[in-house]
């Protein structure tokens, strides 16, 4: 069998005539590829406002600056999510909170989120960052409902998850980074992530003051939109710090054409996770499936006794499967700064047991099949 990883891009010739069109035109950066992409994406997932940006860490970054996060502020997180949806917290020179995980989905438990808050004087947060862990959503309007109790904003970090949604009270379906109940949404176009771009992200919204405080902060903080002065054609203002977080135009057709094929290809997950259940049901621990939520499924994730051994068994067998994640809270930086000791025993139980298998919609039914087979042989001795 050919090496089987745990995720990986599908760059099809469209995708590739695109990319080559666009070299040929007159913009390689922001030009009209980079709009286009916004306003399908914002389409997509239903909200009213995106801004394209290099990589989501800067999405993250603009985004807890345009909720003027401050030195000395405190924001809750999870713990089993990549380092970046804690880093932009610290990046404002704010406190990181670690909230516990729900045991069963595996994301962060509001219950863990209210007795932190709780434990607290009012004010002391300023906002939560909950994670759409492995492309399953969080219930945001439950977040939301607890956040405005003690006027908390909402950062979703959607990466995982373009094309999931919940069904929420009124019974309707909520697509991740819609807005709808969070301030923000921010995904992902790293490779593994379900839409390529090499590098890239997207930050969207609902409310146009964040949208225009998204956009400066992406490009140094310049704009030619409510000036103090105009000396003629040529003129801009710096009205903010800002930075250069821009996507290209060459990157945003590639998102074009990626998002295009988004739903075919979370379908396809959803198949592969369908046999993989199948498969394990009652044998195997897996992430679970809170009633009307739909999963994305960037990963599928299985908790089993002998982690290790079963991630070496399968490296042997060409099955490079992955741990997603180490907790950020145990990660050298966080520990020298003093998180290693965080009482979080559903995370860290988590942690020892979880292994992603193989997940991406190009993922054959063979090797799928493989990969099932060594994974059982291996739990049954
Ligand atoms: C949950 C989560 N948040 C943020 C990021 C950062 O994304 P990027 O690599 O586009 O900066 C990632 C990427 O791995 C992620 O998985």
């Amino acid at each position: 069998m050919k090496p089987i990883p745990y995720g990986r891009q599908h760059i099809d010739q469209v995708d590739i005539d695109t990319v080559v069109a666009t070299l040929k035109a007159d913009f390689l950066t922001q030009g009209p590829k980079v709009s286009e992409f916004e306003e399908k994406f914002a389409a997509y997932v239903g909200a009213k406002y995106a801004v394209a940006v290099n990589n989501a860490t800067s999405g993250l970054h603009i985004s807890v600056l345009a909720l003027d996060l401050k030195e000395g502020d405190r924001v809750i997180t999870t713990s089993i999510t990549f380092a970046a949806s804690a880093n932009c917290i610290r990046y404002a020179g704010a406190e990181v909170w670690f909230a516990d995980i729900d045991p069963e989905t595996y994301l962060l438990s509001i219950e863990s989120v209210q007795q932190l808050i709780e434990s607290k004087p009012k004010g002391f947060f300023k906002g939560i960052i909950p994670v759409d862990f492995a492309g399953l959503p969080v219930d945001l309007e439950s977040f939301r409902a607890l956040a405005n109790k003690h006027d908390l904003w909402i950062i979703e970090d959607a990466c995982h998850a373009p094309g999931g949604y919940f069904v929420d009270s009124k019974n309707k379906k909520q697509r991740c980074g819609n807005g709808s109940y969070a301030d923000i949404g921010v995904f992902s176009f790293h490779p593994v992530k379900h839409i390529a771009c090499g590098e890239g992200g997207m930050v969207t919204t609902n409310s146009k003051t964040l949208y225009k405080k998204l956009s400066l902060l992406r490009s140094h903080g310049i704009t030619k939109e409510n000036m103090q002065e105009n000396h003629g054609g040529w003129f801009y203002e710096m009205q903010e710090l800002g930075f250069n977080y821009r996507l290209t135009d060459i990157q945003s057709a590639l998102g074009i054409t990626q998002l295009a094929k988004n739903d075919i290809g979370v379908i396809r997950r959803n198949e592969i996770s369908t046999r993989y259940k199948e498969a394990f049901n009652n044998k195997i621990k897996f992430q679970s499936l809170p009633i009307g939520a739909y999963n994305a499924h960037h990963l599928f994730v299985i908790e089993v006794n002998d982690r290790k051994g079963l991630y070496d068994y399968l490296r042997k067998q060409n099955v490079f499967a992955q741990i997603h994640y180490i907790p950020v809270h145990t990660l050298p930086y966080y520990k020298n700064i003093g998180y290693g000791s965080a009482n979080l025993s559903s995370t860290e139980l988590y942690y020892e047991n979880c292994i992603s298998l193989p997940m991406y919609p190009t993922l054959t039914k063979e090797e799928q099949s493989f990969v099932i087979e060594k994974v059982i042989s291996f739990i049954n001795g």
